[in-house]
């Protein structure tokens, strides 16, 4: 946990004013993985790594911010047009005041400092808890009560537009939606989602972050994007009525799949069985059946890396090595991929030794240190008090 306390002792001093404070977390996705954008379904949680903001209004309409982290300073002016590279993580600020204001939510301006434990770069959504903390912390400051669902698209939006990703919408929800204790089941077509209990208990959820991030990540998350898209042209031919590939059942890809060429087929056999794994996950775990979702998730990990062509070898290797302990349920890689964390499921019986494991077993044979958390499911974006 950062220390809140600490963060609103250092606006005081800077500012010589009471902020408010508010929190958004990062996510882990426990499977459901690239079916966002197609409409599917998603059982991602929230981690206990957040991003917290103190922030209090100012008279005139310039927003001042400045990370701790990053100690870097940003400032621009809510009646005037920014010329910003592409990159800097300040467009995440700018794009949320920028499209809350276009939502028509008036804002004042403001003096913002900004903490995060949430780790950069390793599919753990960092620029989701920066764009629901800030998005939150501006509409309240200036007296609005933007409800979290919107608050999500207008991160996402800001994404597409401030930040060249064209994302889906399951970060974002999970970061301003969550449940403590729960796993969130989003229909991301409807936006309709279910909080589904999950006990850390006996089985803990552990992350680890292979340290690498490979330069591919986001133009083949478009690539992927384009193909799905191609792969419903095609397959629309055949069944009308099909607007994603949320709308194909299994049973009418495989009557149809000979139309398609190798990749796009094997790209929509993915998302397509992944919506399926989904749902029977988010069943599985309402029984609390974890050896069960355990087993769907290492059926997502060898769609993702043969099908999908998103892994990369150390997610491989985190997920191989896994594969050889038998304290663990399941591990899959988790996000976009090319890089990033894995997820897995671990007794906790032999949590220690296990983790112990992973770090040997990865440190000796790729010579990089993983970083290795477990989290419990925690709440999403909220005002908080120290
Ligand atoms: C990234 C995106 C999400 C989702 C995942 C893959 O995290 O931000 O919208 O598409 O990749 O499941």
């Amino acid at each position: 946990m950062i220390n809140r306390k600490d963060l609103v002792a250092k606006f005081q001093e800077l500012h010589g004013r009471e902020p408010r404070l508010f929190r958004a977390p990062g996510r882990v996705n426990l499977i459901g993985e690239h079916t966002d954008y197609n409409g599917g379904f998603v059982l991602p949680m929230a981690i206990d790594k957040e991003t917290a903001v103190a922030a209090a209004a100012r008279k005139d309409r310039i927003i001042r911010v400045h990370s701790i982290n990053l100690e870097d300073s940003g400032e621009f002016d809510l009646d005037a047009e920014t010329e910003r590279e592409k990159g800097s993580w300040l467009n995440y600020v700018e794009g949320m005041a920028r499209l809350l204001e276009r939502a028509e939510f008036k804002l004042t301006g403001a003096d913002l400092l900004i903490w995060s434990d949430v780790p950069g770069g390793a599919g753990l959504s960092s620029s989701a808890a920066l764009e629901m903390s800030i998005g939150l912390a501006l509409s309240e400051i200036s007296g609005h009560a933007v409800d979290r669902t919107t608050l999500a698209l207008i991160g996402q939006q800001a994404e597409h537009e401030f930040a060249g990703a064209k994302v889906g919408i399951m970060d974002q929800f999970v970061s301003a939606n969550a449940q403590a204790g729960h796993a969130l089941l989003l229909d991301c077509r409807s936006l309709e989602f279910e909080n589904v209990p999950l006990s850390t208990e006996d089985v803990a959820v552990v992350i680890c972050n292979t340290n690498v991030k490979h330069e591919l990540a986001s133009s083949e998350y478009n690539t992927r994007r384009a193909e799905c898209e191609e792969g419903v042209k095609i397959l629309g031919k055949f069944l009308p009525g099909v607007k994603q590939l949320r709308d194909v059942s299994i049973e009418e890809f495989e009557r149809y799949q000979n139309e398609l060429p190798d990749v796009i087929r094997r790209r929509c056999r993915h998302v397509i069985t992944e919506n399926e794994r989904t749902l029977k996950a988010a069943e599985a775990l309402r029984r609390n059946d974890l050896t069960e979702l355990g087993r769907l998730m290492w059926l997502s990990h060898a769609s993702l890396r043969d099908d999908y062509e998103v892994s990369c070898k150390e997610l491989d290797l985190l997920v191989e090595i896994a594969g050889k302990q038998p304290s663990i349920l399941g591990a899959r890689m988790t996000g976009g991929g090319f890089g990033g964390s894995t997820v897995n499921l671990v007794e906790r019986e032999n949590l220690l030794e296990v983790i112990e494991n992973i770090s040997l077993e990865y440190k000796r044979q790729t010579n990089i240190e993983a970083t290795i958390l477990v989290s419990d499911a925690g709440g999403g974006a909220s005002e908080i008090t120290v």
